[in-house]
């Protein structure tokens, strides 16, 4: 064969290869990491706990959590009105479409919901956030090594203790 053409067809190869792998890759990325590219969020809502993935609950909880904040779990986590204002937007421009409410009213902890419940489902059933270096559902830093980075991919998961499997 014409080795300038076997050159070429090597090389088209290679780019369709790559252009698989590429989509491969972003698609697994897409699935496992989330995106946490707002500094102010990161800051003052990545203090107690990790900073959570916005996707992760819908628009309407993000707002309930953000008109609720004198009263956050237990804790104030009052903010100034105009970073309160920016994260908010934020939130809800990032929220997940899964719808998050019960009953009509939108859920406040993304480890209430259904999809948490059940991709946890047999930590939960094995009781590990009783362990001491969980403590609750709500640390996923705990168990997700990346989750500060808003990286859940299953190579990053220790469970402390071992996992229940
Ligand atoms: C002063 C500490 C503090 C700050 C600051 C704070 N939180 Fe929290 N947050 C908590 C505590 C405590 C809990 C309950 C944790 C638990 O149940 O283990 C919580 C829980 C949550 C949950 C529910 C977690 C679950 O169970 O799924 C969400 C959502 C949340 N916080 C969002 C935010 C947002 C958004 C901000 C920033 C505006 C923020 N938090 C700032 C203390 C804080
Ligand atoms: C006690 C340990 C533990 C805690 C705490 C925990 N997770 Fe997980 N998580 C796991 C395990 C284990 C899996 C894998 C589930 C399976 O395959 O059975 C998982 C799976 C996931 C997945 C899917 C990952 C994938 O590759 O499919 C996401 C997303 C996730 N967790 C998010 C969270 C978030 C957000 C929090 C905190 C609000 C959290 N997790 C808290 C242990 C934990």
């Amino acid at each position: 064969m014409n080795p300038v053409r076997n050159a070429l067809r090597l090389a088209a190869m290679y780019a369709i290869a790559a252009a698989t792998s590429a989509h491969a890759l972003s698609a697994h990325a897409g699935g496992h990491a989330y995106r946490l590219d707002n500094a102010a969020y990161r800051q003052e809502c990545g203090s107690c706990h990790v900073a959570f993935p916005p996707k992760l609950l819908a628009a309407p909880s993000w707002r309930a959590v953000m008109e609720g904040l004198d009263i956050h779990f237990g804790d104030d986590a009052t903010l100034e009105p105009a970073v309160q204002r920016e994260i908010a937007a934020w939130l809800e421009a990032n929220a997940g479409r899964r719808d998050t409410s019960a009953n009509g009213k939108p859920m406040l902890r993304i480890t209430a919901t259904p999809w948490f419940r059940k991709e946890h489902r047999r930590e939960i059933e094995a009781g590990v956030q009783r362990r001491p270096e969980v403590k609750s559902f709500a640390n996923c830093g705990a168990c997700h090594t990346g989750a500060d980075r808003g990286d859940y991919s299953e190579r990053g998961i220790r469970v402390p203790g071992g996992g229940p499997r």
